[in-house]
């Protein structure tokens, strides 16, 4: 019996290397989950390792591996982290350029709980069409994590590595639990 199917989709950026403290958070909540990548973002994970966890494949591209199923779970929430300043922009602009952003564009568009946690800088975060897609997206009803009412916030340019460390992993999955409080299911399989 699980509380719902999870999708995890991770950018580009160096917390994507951190994302099994997600997957560890929901499945200790019952929450199944699956991980999709955008293409950047394979570069900064350890796709086996996740494959591991999740019992699931990876997705970065239409195509199934050989011997895995080609239809993933129905997802009953999305998390987007950590989300790039790339993605966010096109998220909210509705462009569907890669597997994973037809999935964000697809599950936003059904009304799937989505929470969204940037990892930007300061001088990114500044930019107008980066403030226009933070706002889009939440007209949108998407939670996104930025800003002093959601404790936190971009982080100056260049420290990237060190504000990793902080990401607010457990604060992303409390967010979506609180939109999607679970749907009890026996079957995670609704392809
Ligand atoms: C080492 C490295 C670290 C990066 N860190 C970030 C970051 O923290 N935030 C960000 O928005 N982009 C970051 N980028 C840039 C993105 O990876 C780049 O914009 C990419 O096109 C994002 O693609 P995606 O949005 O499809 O994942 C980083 C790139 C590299 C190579």
């Amino acid at each position: 019996m699980t509380r719902g199917h999870l999708q995890i989709v991770v950018c580009g950026a160096g917390p994507a290397a951190d994302v099994a403290q997600l997957i560890t958070a929901a499945t200790q909540g019952s929450w199944t989950t699956t991980v999709t990548a955008t293409p950047s973002a394979l570069d900064f994970i350890d796709a086996q390792a996740i494959e591991r966890l999740t019992e699931q494949p990876v997705r970065s591209t239409y195509r199934s591996s050989p011997g895995t199923r080609r239809s993933l779970p129905a997802a009953d929430a999305l998390i987007i982290a950590p989300a790039t300043y790339n993605s966010i922009n096109k998220i909210a602009l509705g462009i569907a350029d890669n597997y994973a952003l037809t999935t964000v564009a697809e599950l936003i568009g059904r009304q799937v709980p989505t929470v969204v946690v940037p990892f930007v800088n300061a001088a990114l975060a500044a930019r107008a069409p980066f403030q226009r897609a933070v706002a889009d997206l939440r007209n949108e009803r998407v939670r996104v994590l930025l800003g002093a009412d959601e404790g936190w916030e971009p982080h100056p340019p260049g420290t990237g590595d060190s504000r990793q460390r902080d990401f607010p992993w457990a604060t992303a999955f409390d967010a979506v639990t609180r939109l999607a409080p679970g749907v009890e299911t026996g079957s995670t399989d609704r392809s």
